[in-house]
């Protein structure tokens, strides 16, 4: 090793120490006859003194000379600093250089590394190597190391195995569109990147894996957002002979684990709710549960006062913002903008406020009495002093919408405290989506989840009524695993295809292999898969993912430090059999 200690582990016991420390100038302090060097390696900051007059004048040049992210090499003694820094962890001591040996030079870092750094995004991101030295990033990393440790000990301490499928594999219909690579030896022919294990998995379980898991890279072509990368890392997981109750408490435990083991936080039970509540209740299948400002259904108290929103739509619904009676007309006119933004779509919004002294203020005067609005807030057990908001139109329209509304005004109110944790088992999603632009339904998680027995019926009469055996955990709003029950019968897995638009002969040579393989002695299996970068972007207090990804992509999808995607040559394309652009 060409160091005896790390940059991070010196302390005043130390003091008197011959030591060789490692690592990259952070910062060069010269006060002319004394010239000090924070050395930073991956464990922390040590101080190099130099001083002119117990230090030779070769060394003192040296010193001199070095720039910010050079490479050194620095033997020396270790004493007690005159002025301490009760701020670093070697805050005590600094290091009386006898030996300095450059070990490279460095050109000037296009941003400052340092912990706030005056780095774009972009810039950063095209030197990714540089801002992953920075303490924030690297931490990051560091976490996501330690939970991709601790769920393997979970998993391997309930006889999970780790097996690693497939990359060069065709399409896995999980709802968005494949990556695909061309083969060379077979023109005209692609392989495509998973965008899961899953058919994988299931074959395991049929092979008699029983329990297997997997940290595993998968990939969506599909448009990016905080929490959406192409390449994305799951944590999936496939049990056989289990009901969907050991599915949640196995999973569950890990998540417990999780926090214990990585952030000492006992997580209380994850509370459970079905897919129909979530909708009715929050207005989205993953709630932030961390509050409640739940939605109340006030349709049967409006109608009849000839106030026409309210009596031409299917839904009136709203919140009640605690304390809030007192906003301005202005902050009223804010949240009215807001839900009218493209992106929530709302045409407007009913405001009530119940003052401090029991009184009544709304944009709906015109139409409703004092008595009106009283009964209004009894539904919304309001209390004088709270604000209720509306929101009138189409059910599952104005329930989103009602949710952008109830995460607003949480964020606005601090419920959403990122060190808050609140995780919530979503059961029971329908098994189909009504797709507009195919015209068609679609599977809501993927084609080989199991529909609940009893509702198999309605497949024929009301596809979109059935439900399915499938789950989804959610944090603080953010889904961080789905998974379900599979079929686990050729007959059943057929006729699901069947309903999904698929001909035999689509079926069979997409998933045909699937099919054959419960021919012979599949076993009842469900799984579920957990976003891992979600994960530990939650439990590091991030909304975005990028920063737990060592080398992520940005917004467009671009790896804008390898500059990637990228032309490849002719003759790449003509090997592969691909058209040679004129
Ligand atoms: P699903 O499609 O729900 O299930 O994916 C599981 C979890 O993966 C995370 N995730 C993503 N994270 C980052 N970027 C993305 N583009 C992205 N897409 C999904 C989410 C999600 O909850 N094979 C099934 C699992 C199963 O049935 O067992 C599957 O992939 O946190």
């Amino acid at each position: 090793m060409l160091r005896t200690h790390t940059c991070g582990e010196l302390r005043i016991n130390h003091v008197n120490q011959a030591v060789t420390l490692t690592g990259w100038v952070q910062r060069v302090r010269n006060k002319g006859s004394i010239l000090w060097i924070d050395l930073r390696d991956r464990y922390g900051i040590t101080q190099l003194i130099f001083d002119e007059s117990s230090t030779d004048a070769s060394l003192m040049d040296k010193a001199r000379s070095v720039g910010r992210e050079f490479v050194l090499q620095a033997k020396g003694i270790v004493v007690e600093r005159l002025s301490k820094n009760d701020k670093m962890p070697t805050g005590d001591v600094e290091i009386k250089v006898t030996e300095l040996i450059l070990l490279n030079a460095a050109k000037t870092p296009p941003f400052t590394i340092e912990d706030e750094t005056d780095g774009g995004d972009e810039l950063r991101m095209k030197y990714r190597y540089l801002d992953l030295r920075r303490t924030p990033v690297r931490e990051s990393l560091l976490l996501r190391h330690k939970m991709a440790q601790q769920t393997r000990i979970y998993l391997d301490s309930l006889n999970f195995v780790e097996v690693e499928t497939p990359v060069l594999i065709k399409s896995t219909p999980e709802g968005a569109r494949d990556f695909v690579v061309p083969s060379r030896v077979h023109h005209g022919e692609f392989y495509a990147l998973p965008q899961s294990p899953q058919t994988f998995k299931q074959l395991l379980m049929v092979s008699g894996f029983d329990r297997y898991y997997q940290i595993v890279k998968c990939f969506r072509d599909e448009d990016l957002r905080a929490d959406r990368q192409p390449e994305f890392t799951q944590i999936d997981c496939e049990m056989a002979f289990i009901t969907q109750e050991d599915i949640l408490s196995t999973f569950e435990g890990l998540i417990r684990h999780l926090f214990k083991a990585v952030k000492g936080i006992e997580l209380p039970a994850v509370a459970r709710m079905s897919y129909d509540d979530a909708m009715k209740y929050y207005g989205s299948d993953k709630p932030d549960t961390r509050f409640e400002m739940t939605f109340t259904e006030i349709k049967h108290l409006t109608t009849g006062k000839n106030f026409v929103v309210f009596d031409s739509a299917e839904l009136v619904v709203g919140i009640c913002a605690k304390g809030c009676a007192e906003y301005t007309r202005k902050q009223l006119d804010e949240l009215t903008e807001y839900v009218k933004r493209p992106q929530v779509g709302a045409k407007g919004l009913v405001y009530v406020q119940y003052k401090a002294d029991g009184t009544f203020k709304s944009s709906v005067d015109k139409f409703y009495s004092t008595d009106d609005l009283k009964k209004w807030a009894e539904a919304f057990n309001a209390q004088p002093g709270d604000l209720m908001l509306i929101m009138a139109g189409e059910t599952n329209t104005t329930r989103k919408q009602l949710n952008e509304l109830r995460l607003l005004m949480g964020e606005k109110l601090g419920l959403r405290d990122k060190n808050k944790f609140s995780a919530l088992w979503v059961l029971d999603f329908p098994l189909l989506e009504w797709n507009e632009e195919t015209n068609r339904y679609h599977a809501m998680h993927h084609p080989f989840t199991s529909p609940k027995p009893e509702d198999i019926p309605l497949l024929e009469t009301d596809p979109g009524k059935v439900r399915a055996n499938a789950y989804d955990m959610v944090l603080n709003g953010s889904e961080i695993g789905g998974g379900s029950i599979r079929i686990h019968d050729r007959a059943t897995q057929q006729m699901m295809f069947t309903h999904l638009g698929f001909t035999e002969e689509e079926a069979k040579k997409q998933f045909g292999f699937l099919m054959e393989a419960f021919e012979y002695g599949a076993p009842p299996h469900g799984g579920i898969a957990f976003g891992f970068d979600r994960l530990c972007a939650l439990f590091g207090g991030s909304e975005s993912i990028r920063d737990f990804i060592a080398f992520p992509k940005n917004n467009s999808g671009r790896d804008v430090m390898i500059d990637s995607p990228s032309t490849i040559s002719d003759e790449q394309l003509k090997e592969l059999g691909i058209q040679v652009r004129s």
